[in-house]
């Protein structure tokens, strides 16, 4: 079935032919409970119906001009992100496809802030270790998990890795004379879904304006509402320099956004940075759509409780198989203490999507739009699996 795909991915035995809501349905008829949303894109649920209709009605316009021409669609939508983005400081984006492509952006911006500003060597961005930004080679070069490093080096010179939480090691690596940016995700996803502390976000944002290094947050899977916040940022009370996001932005469109505060707002000059397809119209409708539906409060809410009930419900069962339970909002990670990859299939097999973060971590990402009987019904499944395992 995939032999004509480069085989860069261990895809699950399953082809779909439709989804609504948090269902998906493969060509045999077979109903599947979604709790990855595609890995934490497919944020309105699948085939909303006015998504459907913000998508459609664009495209019966035009989908694309490219970036030589304004059109209204790309300008309302960057004016609408902008000003969901303000709570933590952003003034002004640049529209790519994709997250890797949103960080590429922000190291760019990041080394050109600095270089203009205290002329050159002071290029260095630090990151977490396992952290995920992308797999690019200066993505990768940012990534702090070796396994994505094999084969592909020599990666783009300049990057540095630091322990989360390591308050010294912070200090210690953030030097001014060499460091421009400091980037990390507020909640490591892909490595199994881990906050970050408060207090050494606070003391990372503290050393990064004295030293005027430019603190990034990569909110690429937690932002847009995923944890309750439009940004997940958002619940620390600081203000980064630069903000990354992607996934969830325009609910399944492809989009990429670098966002940037006051300092780094006007770096990027004529020429200096560009995409094709970059906040595309067709992008930008249904990133609107999105915009106007997760920016209500009533709907950060639910998030909020619907990410409760995923954690009290797993919580309760006191399940001899789950070590931990961790997360925000609708992001959500739970260590077994078994492999998790069999723990999938067998999910898989009994109509539950599910993802994996690290090898014994499953990871739930579902719609926001997913109800309580739902959540419920999914959790039943994965614990059958579980009692078997
Ligand atoms: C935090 C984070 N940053 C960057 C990326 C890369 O995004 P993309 O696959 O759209 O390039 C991901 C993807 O999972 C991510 O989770």
């Amino acid at each position: 079935m995939t032999d004509v795909f480069m085989q860069t991915y261990h895809r699950l035995p399953v082809s779909f032919v439709s989804g609504e809501g948090t269902w998906l349905k493969d060509k045999a008829g077979k109903r599947y409970l979604d709790f990855t949303a595609g890995i934490g894109v497919n944020c309105l649920g699948h085939a909303y119906p006015a998504l459907v209709k913000a998508i459609t009605e664009q495209a019966a316009k035009f989908n694309h001009v490219s970036n030589y021409y304004q059109s209204e669609v790309s300008l309302e939508f960057a004016e609408k992100l902008v000003a969901a983005c303000a709570p933590v400081g952003m003034r002004k984006v640049f529209f790519g496809n994709s997250g890797a492509e949103a960080n590429e952006g922000a190291c760019k911006i990041a080394r050109k802030y600095s270089l203009r500003k205290y002329g050159p060597g002071r290029h260095t961005i630090v990151s977490l270790k396992g952290s995920f930004h992308g797999r690019t080679i200066t993505t990768l070069s940012a990534t702090g998990q070796e396994q994505f490093h094999k084969d592909f080096g020599p990666f783009t010179e300049g990057f540095r890795f630091i322990p989360p939480g390591d308050l010294e090691a912070l200090d210690r690596s953030l030097d001014p004379a060499s460091v421009a940016g400091l980037l990390m995700e507020v909640i490591q996803g892909e490595s199994g879904v881990f906050p970050l502390d408060p207090a050494y976000i606070a003391a990372a944002a503290k050393l990064c304006a004295d030293r005027d290094i430019l603190l990034m947050f990569d909110e690429i899977q937690c932002g847009v509402g995923r944890t309750g916040t439009f940004l997940a940022g958002e619940a620390y009370q600081v203000k980064a320099d630069i903000v990354t996001l992607a996934k969830g932005l325009s609910a399944g469109v492809p989009v990429g956004a670098v966002l940037a505060g006051e300092k780094a707002a006007a770096v990027l000059g004529i020429g200096d940075h560009g995409s094709t397809f970059g906040g595309n119209p067709l992008a930008a409708a249904a990133g609107l759509l999105v915009l106007e539906t997760v920016r209500d409060p009533r709907f950060l809410a639910e998030i909020v409780r619907k990410g409760e009930r995923f954690q009290t419900v797993l919580a309760g069962w006191r399940h001899p198989q789950i070590r931990e339970i961790r997360g925000r909002g609708l992001m959500i990670g739970v260590d077994i203490c078994i492999e998790a990859r069999p723990v999938l299939e067998k999910a898989l097999d009994q109509g539950l999507l599910i993802l994996s973060a690290g090898t014994k971590t499953l990871r739930f990402l579902p719609p926001y739009s997913i109800s309580d009987a739902e959540i419920d019904q999914g959790l039943e499944i994965l614990r059958g699996v579980l009692d078997k395992s």
